[in-house]
């Protein structure tokens, strides 16, 4: 078999980039090692800035998420219960928009022409300085892929960026000594904008997926079990981390999903090696505060889909030489956004006194200053592609 591009990962950033190449006229193939069920069964993050909004548009995906998102034009910030309200509209005339990313994930399995290959084992790539192919086994059958180009889209543990030899990469990473405890349930949410909490007990989350779905998060331990917390724990700690008011209106009930995400800052460089490009996950992880996750492999991939459809139908290498360097100036922004979010909100087991008085100068000066908030909103709302 042989194509133009092929992509490895059929998540949000390997269905985008398939579904711009395939409106361009170029043939793609997309190998996913989990099955579609699988892919949708994954509940992740929820905020779209305006930018993905207008690629869901472009990549003619946009009806439903328009019928059911949920313009927000603002969050919530509550520092040991007292709270602030960052007004996107009024201090950068932008919005986000509260879209859960497994419906991306299957508004852009829908429109697509050409079906993906799902359930591929033993994903493999070759020879991407020369004459790449990828190699995969399905149904007990080994299959070889001859293309053009690769793109890695096959997140944080994918083959792509593991089968770059060491020397030629390099990965700046942070890990942090807690994670996200989250619950989804079937309850209004507490509140029509998003909530992010810091209390001395940890960092706490509201935020929602529909006007009947909500999605929680508190700050746990690096070490704790999820089996360890009963949806009762969950809601007494989360109550007792939000101000008075809002733990009063919480709306409780048996959770539908429950899981433990660690936190972790990660980029990998450059995201070019000859003929195999890295894009989402695959090139990059921010901790999920700024919620940016989702945001930066779709706009990696609105990058590289031009600069692939420039390559193979303009013959210029223009757009494919500047990627790395390209994506890598937003990517390395939006890690210091999510880096400076989660410093902010979170409870550092090593801070002690002063690091939590600084902490507290930080939300008192985002309280007082327009500009604070200012530039607050615009790394949340997105930057410029
Ligand atoms: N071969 C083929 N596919 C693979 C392989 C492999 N060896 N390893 C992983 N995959 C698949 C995964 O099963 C997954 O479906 O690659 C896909 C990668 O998708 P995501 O992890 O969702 O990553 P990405 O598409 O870059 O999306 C960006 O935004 O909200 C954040 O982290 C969140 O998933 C999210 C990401
Ligand atoms: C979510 O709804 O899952 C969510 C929202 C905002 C974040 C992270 C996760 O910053």
């Amino acid at each position: 078999m042989r194509t133009e591009v092929a992509i490895i990962g059929a998540g949000p950033a390997g269905l985008m980039l398939g579904r711009l190449l395939e409106l361009a006229g170029i043939d793609a193939v997309i190998i996913e090692r989990k099955s579609a069920d699988y892919v949708l069964g994954r509940i992740r993050a929820g905020v779209l800035e305006q930018g993905t909004i207008a690629l869901m548009d472009r990549a003619r995906a946009g009806g439903r998420m328009h019928d059911e998102g949920l313009v927000h034009h603002g969050v919530e910030l509550s520092f040991d219960g007292d709270r602030h309200r960052i007004d996107f509209t009024a201090l950068v005339d932008r919005h986000v928009m509260v879209y859960g990313q497994t419906e991306v994930t299957r508004d852009l399995m829908a429109v697509r022409q050409a079906p993906a290959i799902y359930e591929a084992e033993d994903v493999e790539l070759h020879d991407f300085d020369t004459a790449p192919f990828v190699t995969y086994r399905r149904n007990g059958v080994t299959h070889r892929l001859d293309c053009t180009y690769i793109a890695g889209c096959d997140g944080y543990h994918g083959a792509s960026r593991k089968s770059v030899p060491e020397a030629a990469i390099q990965s700046f990473e942070r890990t942090y000594p807690f994670g996200w405890l989250g619950i989804l349930v079937d309850k209004p949410p507490v509140s029509d904008e998003l909530i992010y909490a810091h209390h001395e007990r940890g960092f706490a989350l509201c935020s929602q997926r529909s006007p009947t779905r909500s999605r929680y998060y508190v700050q746990v331990g690096g070490n704790e079990k999820v089996e360890d917390w009963s949806d009762t724990r969950f809601w007494d700690e989360l109550r007792r981390r939000l101000n008075a008011e809002t733990a009063e209106a919480l709306q409780t009930g048996p959770s539908i999903e429950k899981s433990i995400a660690p936190l972790r800052s990660f980029v990998a460089e450059p995201l070019r090696f000859g003929k195999l490009f890295l894009a989402g996950d695959a090139a990059h992880i921010v901790p999920p505060t700024g919620a940016k996750g989702l945001n930066l492999a779709m706009s990696d991939v609105a990058v590289l889909a031009g600069a692939l459809i420039e390559a193979l139908q303009e013959k210029s290498s223009a757009g494919i030489d500047a990627y790395s360097s390209h994506v890598l100036s937003r990517i390395w922004k939006a890690e210091r956004f999510s880096w400076w979010m989660t410093s902010l909100m979170h409870v550092f087991p090593e801070t002690g006194a002063f690091g939590r008085r600084i902490q507290r100068a930080e939300f008192d000066y985002l309280a007082g200053s327009r500009a604070a908030r200012q530039s607050l909103a615009e790394n949340y709302t997105g930057l410029p592609a």
